[in-house]
């Protein structure tokens, strides 16, 4: 059997910079309440007209990835997308990413998996090139929330946590047997599904319906969240997950030289890395600038940390999500 391990990363996020206090001018809300809940003082936010969707962020994360990885994009055998916000109710954005760079025909496939859909995907990615199916896989993680928020009072509880941006990586095929992806978990609990959901439009309520009903106050067109049943979860799935990456592969905690935890809530990364007895060295947090950006989180936090220097050859980094579904999930990573 082969080993997979990561050759790129590249990220991308939109150049226009949200404050908190940028905020204040569309909700009551207040700089001092989004830090204390989440810790976020900005985002990025797609500006209308500036080119910028799911699928063409991902292609300029992805096309640094490339080149990172020293491979042609016609090498790639696979493509994998995670997002909740695709460009289109269909075809997924896997194929308009492979449009745009111009990959004639190899597979291209969406992972609906939200906040842990970086890691499904890094999963799905680790068997086919473990099993020898595929040498080297995109894996794409992006998200445009901004357009869909509800940018007024009554949506503040979600949209000021919420922003753009993507990553991706380049996996490939290693003989290494001792370096690259150790492990990867992955859980969901469909239970919970409506807790952290954007219900409408949806096929239980096709565009037809919504159009004759024409109701500026129904707000199922908005992602709506159970805000502290998230949290008492979140704190419970990310500490079970991350210790069984770790009992499966028989290390401990203190081995880590970086935890990346989904970028989702800085509290809830603050309860974790107190959990583990992580000092501030072994856990990266970027959603201080960017927000949340579900399945972008991970790949755009592990490109930042990466290219700080905060990553490096033989370093044992964990990454960890949960979001909604709820999914949740863990991957262990040798570099
Ligand atoms: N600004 C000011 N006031 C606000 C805002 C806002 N942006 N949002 C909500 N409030 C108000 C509410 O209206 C409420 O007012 P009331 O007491 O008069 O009714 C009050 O603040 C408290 O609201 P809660 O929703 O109870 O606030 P809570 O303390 O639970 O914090 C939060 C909300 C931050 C969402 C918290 O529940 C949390 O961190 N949950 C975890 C969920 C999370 O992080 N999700 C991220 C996305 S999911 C994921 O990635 C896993």
């Amino acid at each position: 059997m082969y080993n997979s391990k990561i050759t790129g990363m590249g990220m991308y996020v939109p150049d226009n910079v949200v404050t908190n206090k940028d905020l204040t001018s569309l909700m009551d809300t207040s700089h001092e309440w989004i830090i204390e809940r989440t810790g976020i003082e900005e985002r990025r936010h797609i500006k209308k007209g500036d080119g910028n969707t799911t699928a063409t962020m991902g292609v300029k994360a992805a096309k640094i990835a490339i080149e990172r990885a020293d491979i042609d994009k016609n090498d790639i055998d696979l493509i994998l997308f995670a997002t909740l916000s695709p460009d289109y109710y269909f075809p997924g954005s896997g194929v308009i990413v492979q449009q745009h760079l111009e990959i004639p025909t190899c597979p291209a496939m969406d992972i609906r998996n939200q906040c842990s859909g970086f890691i499904y995907a890094l999963a799905t990615a680790d068997q086919f090139i473990k099993t020898g199916m595929y040498k080297n896989i995109l894996i794409i993680g992006s998200e445009n929330h901004s357009g869909g928020l509800d940018m007024t009072t009554r949506g503040r509880g979600v949209s000021v946590i919420f922003g753009d941006g993507a990553g991706a990586v380049v996996l490939s095929r290693s003989e290494d047997p001792n370096k690259g992806i150790l492990s990867t978990h992955l859980h969901s609990e469909g239970q919970f599904a409506e807790e952290l959901a954007l219900i409408g439009p949806s096929t239980n309520r096709w565009v037809p319906e919504i159009l004759e009903a024409n109701d500026p106050t129904d707000i199922s067109y908005y992602p709506n969240m159970n805000g502290q049943l998230v949290f008492k979860n979140a704190v419970v799935r990310f500490s079970e997950v991350i210790m069984e990456g770790l009992q499966q592969n028989k290390m401990t905690p203190e081995q880590i030289d970086m935890l990346i935890p989904h970028q989702a809530n800085l509290r809830i990364s603050q309860f974790i890395q107190r959990k583990f007895g992580l000092n501030d060295d072994q856990v990266y947090n970027n959603i201080m600038r960017y927000g949340n950006t579900t399945a972008g989180s991970i790949p755009i936090a592990m490109t930042e940390a990466w290219e700080e220097g905060k990553i490096k050859s033989g370093n044992l980094v964990v990454l960890a999500a949960f979001g909604s579904g709820f999914t949740w999930g863990s991957a262990l990573i040798q570099f």
